[in-house]
């Protein structure tokens, strides 16, 4: 048997304060009928100013390191668009916090498919012996980039972190990453964009550039074919047929988005898992918090077959699929 990646440990953490959409209607020129209707967001988690990505990032780790059993990894990757500084990365940081001393640990940004590149990388490093244990984050203090009095984008951004364990072992074992697949196209850079604030742009030209654009219809077009088309992909790898996969735990952007994905899958809306209504589109942090949502809700059984795919800046996609494996999720 090769050595494979394993899925041990699934931790998660969200800020305490909430925004339900009757309080942003009571900002501004929106209403819980249109957020609802046309995204499924009811409420979402949103950061005090004393809470940085960070801080929810170390939460979640210690919360996988619990469900995997385990005091030690070998290396810990961070996925994030909101590293509480511009440098350094947050990754050390938080492996100091953890007390997980001197181990490699770095920051990786693919926006809303940064869990699933993290995981790619963390995968890559045991399989190609750097590391036998890696703790992957998903952290976001995503609304501190969201300008608060825009409809377009403060309906739909929340805060939140998840984590994974993962290990070497038999490929065969239950939580096993069977298969990945990932892309890219920078022509669609600037669908999703800080305008300013980087080398490109240093300082702001118009008001507002220094918060998140987003450029909603061809987003959500081009999220629903790549996301498909990743999908299918990881199943032709894994040689899954479609019907067989138990749950599809995609980017919590849009249900619509969740349901024409399934829809094209050949997939029933029950295996779509849903818990955008309570904590929206957590970036980095969706696919994690989505998981760790299932699991606690009874939604993942050891031995599921599971189908993870998502769709971000960049433009960046992904999909991977693994064996669920037997843990409890904190
Ligand atoms: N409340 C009321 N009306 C609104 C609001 C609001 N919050 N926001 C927009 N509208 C209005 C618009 O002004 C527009 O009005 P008009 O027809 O008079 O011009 C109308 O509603 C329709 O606007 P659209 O932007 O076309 O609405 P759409 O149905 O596309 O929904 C949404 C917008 C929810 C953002 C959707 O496009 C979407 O989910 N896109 C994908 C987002 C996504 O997948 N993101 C993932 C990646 S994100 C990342 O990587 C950071």
């Amino acid at each position: 048997m090769g050595r494979a990646t394993i899925l041990t440990g699934l931790g998660a953490a969200v800020p305490e304060s909430v925004l339900t959409n009757e309080m942003l209607a009571a900002r501004m020129d929106t209403s819980d009928e249109w957020i609802v209707s046309r995204t499924g967001i009811r409420e979402r988690r949103v950061v005090t100013p004393d809470i940085a990505t960070g801080d929810l990032a170390v939460q979640a780790g210690a919360h996988a390191l619990k469900s995997a059993e385990v005091d030690a990894v070998d290396a810990v990757v961070l996925a994030t668009t909101t590293p509480d500084h511009r440098c350094p990365a947050t990754a050390p940081s938080v492996a100091a916090r953890l007390g997980l001393g001197r181990v490699a640990a770095y920051d990786v940004g693919a926006v809303c498919s940064g869990f699933l590149y993290g995981l790619a990388s963390g995968s890559g490093l045991v399989s190609a012996g750097i590391a036998d244990r890696v703790l992957v984050i998903g952290a976001e203090a995503f609304t501190t980039i969201i300008d608060p009095g825009d409809r377009t984008t403060a309906p739909i951004f929340g805060d939140g972190a998840g984590a994974v364990v993962l290990e070497a072992g038999d490929e065969a074992r239950r939580g096993a990453l069977v298969a990945f697949d990932l892309g890219s196209d920078g022509d669609l850079a600037d669908l999703i964009m800080i305008p300013a604030g980087g080398s490109r742009r240093r300082v702001a030209r118009a008001p507002g550039d220094e918060f998140m654009k987003m450029q909603g219809r061809p987003v959500f077009m081009n999220a629903v074919t790549r996301m498909v088309e990743s999908s299918r992909n990881v199943l032709e790898k894994t040689g899954w047929p479609p019907e067989s996969v138990d749950l599809l735990v995609g980017h919590q952007a849009n249900v619509r988005i969740l349901y024409a994905v399934a829809d094209q899958l050949g997939l029933p809306h029950e295996k779509a898992f849903v818990n955008l209504d309570r904590y929206g589109n957590t970036a980095a942090a969706s696919i994690p918090l989505a998981l760790a949502d299932a699991a606690q809700r009874g939604r993942l059984c050891a031995g599921d077959r599971v189908l993870l795919t998502a769709f971000g800046g960049g433009a960046t996609w992904g999909a991977v699929a693994l064996e669920w494996p037997r843990l409890t999720s904190y």
